[in-house]
């Protein structure tokens, strides 16, 4: 499994330790920056982390900026990118069991190391369980088409 990992000024701390998680791990990854804690814009970063995922080069995304809102958002506008933003990881699991999230935000301003380390195994320990499910996945990759989603009723 290869993990796209981006993050913004905000969050380049936190996106070492995930890294070095990684790492120990034994999980491959491709790092898209920022690795400076200069002042940047997070729409850059989300992008190519979820281009990445869309292309099938990376299985999996995590984005991290301060709040994990403004990353998380740009990424769920490139096509096919599910990207939930998680705080504890219950969330991170239900997200991939029930939504088949492809991306995971977090905020480095609103949780600690060990909590986003807990998150990102999670989010990477579970899986899309499918079946009843995923009539709604289908109705939210409608919406993202311009489609209603009582199309799909
Ligand atoms: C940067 O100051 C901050 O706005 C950004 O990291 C993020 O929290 C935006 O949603």
């Amino acid at each position: 499994m290869k993990i796209a990992i981006a993050n913004d000024h905000a969050a380049l701390e936190l996106k070492n330790q995930i890294v070095k998680h990684l790492e120990e791990k034994g999980l491959e990854y491709v790092n898209f920056g920022t690795d400076s804690t200069e002042s940047i814009d997070y729409p850059l970063f989300a992008y190519k982390a979820a281009k990445a995922v869309q292309s099938g080069e990376c299985d999996l995304g995590i984005v991290i900026c301060g709040t994990g809102i403004g990353i998380s958002l740009a990424a769920n506008k490139v096509p096919g990118i599910r990207c939930a933003l998680c705080s504890e990881p219950l969330s991170a699991s239900l997200t991939r069991q029930h939504n088949n999230a492809n991306m995971l935000a977090m905020g480095a301003r609103v949780i600690g190391v060990e909590m986003a380390k807990a998150i990102v195994d999670a989010f990477l320990n579970s899986e899309y369980e499918g079946g009843r499910h995923q009539r709604r996945v289908n109705m939210i990759t409608a919406i993202e088409q311009g489609q209603a989603p009582d199309s799909l009723l």
